[in-house]
């Protein structure tokens, strides 16, 4: 599967440089763009009744955003609301406990939720929220996140609407950061990749 998306990986030379780091694109904005139509239109097959759409801070926020915006273009008027989770601090691994650091401030009782993040990977972070919510009264939350890394999963669950799979390296940009940099990137890249390094899609 991983490896159909070999394609869409622009090759060495389009590394860019950023803040003299160099970081090479992993899915570039038209990727995203076309995926994202795709997902909302998923999305809206699954017929949600009075939606709240809630966007897992920070590391969700752009990918939530442009979601939004094609499930304005493909029907759906759903209401935005915000939840800041923590589980990483500077370090690129886990600490394992997920804080609330803002809270969801709407009623969910009774309503379908969209929970957006940006990645699954433990699936500690996504677990967390929709057990908040469900115990909030949801009626139904449905989990759309922009990447899914296979080979880390720590608990059992698995997210109903996926963007792309992803290889098991931390990714930055799209709403993602490394040590609070490289969120403005409008791809989704690798930072210091070197190009002798094996390929991460398992390619040749
Ligand atoms: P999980 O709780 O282990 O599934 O991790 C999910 C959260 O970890 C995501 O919401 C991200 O904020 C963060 N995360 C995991 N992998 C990466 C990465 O490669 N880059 C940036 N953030 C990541
Ligand atoms: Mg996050």
């Amino acid at each position: 599967m991983i490896c159909c998306f070999a394609k869409a990986l622009p090759g060495p030379t389009t590394r860019m440089s950023t803040a003299s780091r160099r970081v090479r694109v992993l899915f570039d904005e038209s990727t995203i763009a076309r995926r994202n139509d795709e997902l909302a239109a998923e999305i809206v097959g699954a017929n949600p009744e009075n939606l709240l759409v809630v966007a897992v801070l920070k590391g969700s926020f752009m990918f939530a955003a442009d979601l939004l915006r094609a499930l304005h273009r493909n029907g759906l008027s759903p209401q935005v609301e915000f939840v800041h989770l923590s589980s990483y601090r500077t370090s690129t691994v886990s600490s394992g406990q997920v804080e609330i650091l803002r809270d969801v401030q709407s009623e969910v009782r009774g309503r379908d939720v969209l929970l957006i993040d940006d990645i699954l990977e433990s699936g500690r972070t996504l677990v967390f929220a929709k057990d908040l919510l469900m115990a909030r009264g949801a009626r139904r939350v449905l989990t759309a996140v922009l990447l899914e890394k296979p080979g880390k999963r720590a608990v059992t669950i698995d997210a109903d609407f996926v963007g792309f799979p992803c290889p098991d390296v931390f990714v930055v940009g799209y709403g993602m950061d490394a040590a609070h940099a490289f969120r403005q990137l409008p791809f989704v890249g690798l930072v210091d990749y070197e190009s002798t390094d094996p390929d991460l899609f398992g390619g040749a």
